[in-house]
């Protein structure tokens, strides 16, 4: 066990876990960020996906090691309701859309 200090969407955050197992993991039953899903486990999917440092990460194959001190964004921190993040208008919309051809 080691403690590693991650920022998740925008707030800093120790967790006391082995340093090899999946940043997923961590995500999911450490900080309760269920964005993030387990689909393949093999980095092939895309459930899985989160921003660190700006860039597509799979984390179901990243230890959590390898986020120390990096900065991570899930769905969660994309936007709110109030001010909702570009990607999450267009599904948004694309949902209205959906519901209007129904
Ligand atoms: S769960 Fe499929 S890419 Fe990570």
């Amino acid at each position: 066990m080691a403690k590693i200090a991650l920022k998740v969407n925008g707030q800093p955050r120790i967790v006391d876990t082995d340093p090899d197992v999946p940043l997923l993991y961590v995500l999911r039953n450490d900080l309760e960020l269920n964005g993030p899903r387990f689909g393949c486990g093999l980095s092939q999917c895309g459930a899985c996906t989160v921003i660190m440092e700006g860039e597509a990460v799979r984390s179901c194959n990243l230890p959590v090691s390898a986020a120390r001190d990096r900065s991570i964004t899930t769905l969660e921190g994309l936007g709110s309701v109030a001010h909702p993040h570009p990607l999450q208008k267009a599904f948004l919309k694309s949902k209205r859309r959906s519901a209007g051809s129904a």
